[in-house]
Parts: C-alpha cells; sequence; structure tokens
C-alpha cells in the first residue's frame, strides 16, 4: 500500500472516532458544537494523532488505549489553530481550505471555540483513568506530556514569543525558540505520550525523542517556506500571511536555500534516530519524509 493510502485510512479511523467524541447538541449554547465541529471537520491532515498512534504501534502497545489521547492531540491542536487565526493574532482568512472560524462564527464564538476543544481534550483523557481500568500511570504520565507540551513552556510559549517578535529583527536563537515551542513540542509530546501509553522501554522513548524534534523543526521551516512558495489550493491557506504579519521566519532570517537543506538536514537525523530498529521503524520514516517533503 502507498503511502498516501495509508495515510488516508488513518486519517478516516481517527476521524470516525473523533466523531464520537463531538456529538451535536440542541442544547441553547448549540452552535458551540457546530463551530467546534466546523474546525474539526474542515479537513486537518490528522500529523499528530498518526504520529502518536505510529509510536504506541512501533513499541508493540495497543492502539485503541492511545485513541482517546490522539483525539484529544487532534482538539488541542485544532484550538490553537482557531485561536492562531483570530485577527488578535495572525488575522487570517482561511484554513484547511475554508473560511476561519471567526469569519464564519464572529470572533467571541471562535474564541469560545477554542476553549471548548482545549476542555473537551483533558475531558476526553481524563475519562480513560476514571475507571481505573489499567495502564492508569502511562495514562497519567501521557496527560503530563501532552499538558507541558501545549502550555506556557511549550506551544503556547512559542506563540507569545511569536506574536512579541512581529515586526522586529530577532536572531537565530529566538527562532528556534519559537519553532521548537510552537509546534515542535506538541510534536514530540503526540510520539512521547503514544509510546508512553505503549510501554516503550527507554532506549525507544530516547530515539522517538530525537526522531520527534526533528520533524517538528522540520515541520515548521516546511510551514514557513511553504508560506512562501507553497501552493494555496494544497496548503488550504493564505500563501504571504507571515509576510505581511512581519514575522520573522526560518527562510526570512536564513534564506530560502538555506531553509531547505536545513529540512533536508532535520529529516536524516530524524531517520538516523530509528536506523537501529530496522523494518519495525519503516512507517515513522516515511511519514517523517512526507512531513518536512510537502509540496513547495
Ligand atoms: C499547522 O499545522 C500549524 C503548524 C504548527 C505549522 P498542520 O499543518 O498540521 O495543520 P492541519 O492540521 O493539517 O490543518
Ligand atoms: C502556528 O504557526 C503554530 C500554532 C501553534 C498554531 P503558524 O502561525 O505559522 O501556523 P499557520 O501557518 O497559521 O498554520
Ligand atoms: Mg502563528
Ligand atoms: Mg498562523
Ligand atoms: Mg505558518
Amino acid at each position: 500500500m502507498s503511502l498516501k493510502t495509508e495515510l488516508k485510512k488513518r486519517l478516516a479511523v481517527i476521524d470516525k472516532e473523533l466523531e464520537v467524541f463531538l456529538p451535536i447538541y440542541s442544547d441553547p449554547q448549540g452552535v458551540i458544537f457546530e463551530s467546534m465541529r466546523y474546525s474539526m471537520f474542515a479537513g486537518g491532515k490528522r500529523l499528530r494523532p498518526i504520529l502518536m498512534l505510529a509510536a504506541c504501534e512501533f513499541v508493540g502497545g495497543n492502539k485503541a488505549l492511545a485513541m482517546p489521547y490522539a483525539c484529544a492531540l487532534e482538539m488541542i491542536h485544532t484550538y490553537s489553530l482557531i485561536h492562531d487565526d483570530l485577527p488578535a493574532m495572525d488575522d487570517d482568512d482561511y484554513r484547511r481550505g475554508k473560511l476561519t472560524n471567526h469569519k464564519v462564527y464572529g470572533d467571541g464564538l471562535a474564541i469560545l471555540a477554542g476553549d471548548g476543544l482545549l476542555n473537551l481534550a483533558y475531558e476526553t483523557m481524563l475519562n480513560t483513568v476514571k475507571d481505573f481500568t489499567g495502564f492508569s500511570e502511562r495514562k497519567i504520565k501521557a496527560m503530563l506530556e501532552i499538558s507541558q507540551a501545549s502550555g506556557v513552556h511549550g506551544m503556547i510559549g512559542g506563540q507569545v514569543v511569536d506574536l512579541l517578535s512581529e515586526n522586529k529583527k530577532i536572531d537565530g536563537d529566538t527562532l528556534y525558540f519559537i519553532h521548537y515551542h510552537k509546534t515542535a513540542s506538541l510534536i514530540i509530546a503526540s510520539v512521547r505520550a503514544g509510546a508512553i501509553i505503549g510501554g516503550a522501554s527507554d532506549e525507544e522513548l530516547e530515539a522517538l525523542t530525537r526522531y520527534a524534534k526533528n520533524i517538528g523543526l522540520g515541520f515548521q521551516i516546511t510551514d514557513d517556506i511553504l508560506d512562501l512558495i507553497g501552493d494555496e489550493k494544497k496548503i488550504g491557506k493564505k500563501v504571504g500571511s507571515d509576510l505581511q504579519n512581519q514575522k520573522s521566519t526560518f527562510p526570512s532570517i536564513y534564506g530560502l536555500e538555506y531553509s531547505k537543506s536545513k529540512v533536508i538536514e532535520l529529516l536524516d537525523d530524524s531517520i538516523e534516530a530509528l536506523q537501529p530498529f530496522g523494518n519495525r521503524a519503516t512507517f515513522l520514516m516515511e511519514l517523517a519524509e512526507y512531513l518536512v517533503k510537502r509540496d513547495y
């Protein structure tokens, strides 16, 4: 099966689970469910849940145990996108090939839909431990990974420095801080939490962490490149947003050619990290290549 077909299959399984967690209620606040679903089912790549389940599988774990966590990660990621697009942040009109959430539901509801998804993520994870059905220690460790990675020492922290750096010249270390925190940290948590739930050994966890750090950084550099020279139809968002917001990006600081070569260097290191595991790592290796070498 080709990687594209395999990814489609995995995406469909995740979407079916997400449907279960995001029903529509006809309560007085019913529109919030519509708004959350609007962004959730707008066509994301589901990279983080796919990575999480693949990491769990890689260490020989039970993917069913990791599934609620994979859905929770996608909820957190989708909330971060809804807020990232708001006028007070990147002020973007298109996401996942559709109008952004606030363009359809207004700023207030978009903020609340983001908050709603974030809370639902924790509810979804906590529900897996409330009945003490086993593996509680692994589950709590996974939750801690996810909450730290998405919080002020992780994704939110990166978004803060990203905002503070608009219209400014920043150095390479600050750019690294932004990219590592706003994007790589949730990608690292996806892989680590999946591996932890699956019962990873120290050696596996260490290798997977190195793998995920590399693809996390590579993924954001590629996102920066695509913001400059990508195809709007393929990326589902407007090209040129970073220039308009005077963001410091990898290409704006280091140039396009160096950015492309950096992506390859990171990809090579991510693959090398999993080399000792042989065939078992094939899917994760192919996924790394697909993620960081997305169409320019
Ligand atoms: C976009 O993430 C935001 C970044 C961290 C670069 P994705 O490119 O994974 O977005 P979706 O989920 O596929 O829409
Ligand atoms: C966003 O980075 C990272 C998030 C945590 C959402 P960007 O602002 O570059 O992401 P896009 O390009 O809007 O998807
Ligand atoms: Mg942003
Ligand atoms: Mg943005
Ligand atoms: Mg971007």
